[in-house]
């Protein structure tokens, strides 16, 4: 038998829930058009907009959008450039609009090789909303999980999570305070991890949090992706079985 319809987690953290979103299918968009990539970027950035409205009222506590992965400095330059200029003069409208919502936003990803100005207004986005607590609008640009998870081993180690009597990790102490410092440095648990454009794969996306994600795939291209579409992957989501490798009854014990 089914087991009823939970978002709970085993630890039995906080009611609502963390979407993440890969915002794939913007260039088929615009092809399929006959209009320049940079259009379906346009598009897909109108999108959004519509995406962060709809959020809240689905019970979305955190969404994670991913803007510009790590891999994608190998497009044409033209292209990067392009979308990091869009980020900037959206990013600035977004946060406008995200204060006057309650909305905080923050991005992850590396800073070290963003252009100036792109690095001016995320930094702005954030002040402006930073003690915003409505719900947490976080949006990942020059990202990439394994260089994250990288940097939070590197830092947790560093902390003196393990040391030199437990060089294989076999001490259960050093483990576990190696584990609360990866925490600290990596996102909150991702529960509906959203793909649109018909792949099905998470592309180096937010992989340390995705452990226990629910994966929700459509062919949709991202700007045809809108709150009605949100709502029908959240409602998916909660029809699933969601069980974090225990038993059905067992789920929320502890
Ligand atoms: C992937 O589509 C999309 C991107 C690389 C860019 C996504 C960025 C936005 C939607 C703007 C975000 C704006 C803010 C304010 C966060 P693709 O180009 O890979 O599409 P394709 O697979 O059809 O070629």
């Amino acid at each position: 038998m089914q087991s009823p319809p939970s978002t709970a987690r085993p630890d039995g953290e906080r009611p609502g829930f963390h979407v993440a979103i890969l915002m794939d299918g913007n260039g088929r968009w615009a092809t399929a058009r006959g209009l320049p990539r940079p259009a379906g970027h346009q598009a897909g950035a109108d999108a959004l907009r519509h995406i962060v409205e709809a959020a809240p009222d689905l019970g979305i506590r955190t969404l994670t959008v991913y803007a510009l992965s790590s891999d994608n400095w190998h497009r044409p330059k033209r292209e990067v450039m392009g979308i990091l200029r869009m980020l900037r003069t959206r990013l600035r409208a977004q946060a406008a609009d995200c204060l006057q919502r309650n909305v905080r936003i923050s991005v992850i990803g590396r800073r070290d090789r963003l252009p100036r100005h792109v690095l001016a207004a995320i930094e702005d986005a954030e002040r402006l909303t930073r003690d915003c607590d409505g719900w947490h609008f976080r949006i990942a640009v020059d990202y990439s999980a394994r260089h994250a998870i990288a940097q939070a081993a590197l830092r947790a180690a560093h902390q003196g999570g393990l040391h030199e009597a437990s060089p294989t990790g076999e001490d259960p102490a050093a483990l576990a305070l190696f584990a609360a410092g990866m925490r600290s440095d990596l996102g909150p648990d991702v529960d509906l991890v959203i793909r649109t454009g018909g792949e099905q794969r998470l592309s180096d996306f937010l992989l340390w949090e995705c452990s226990y994600a629910e994966l929700y795939f459509t062919p949709t291209l991202w700007p045809d992706f809108d709150g009605a579409a949100l709502a029908d992957a959240v409602a998916e989501f909660r029809r699933r079985d969601r069980r974090f490798g225990r038993v059905p009854a067992l789920v929320g014990a502890r």
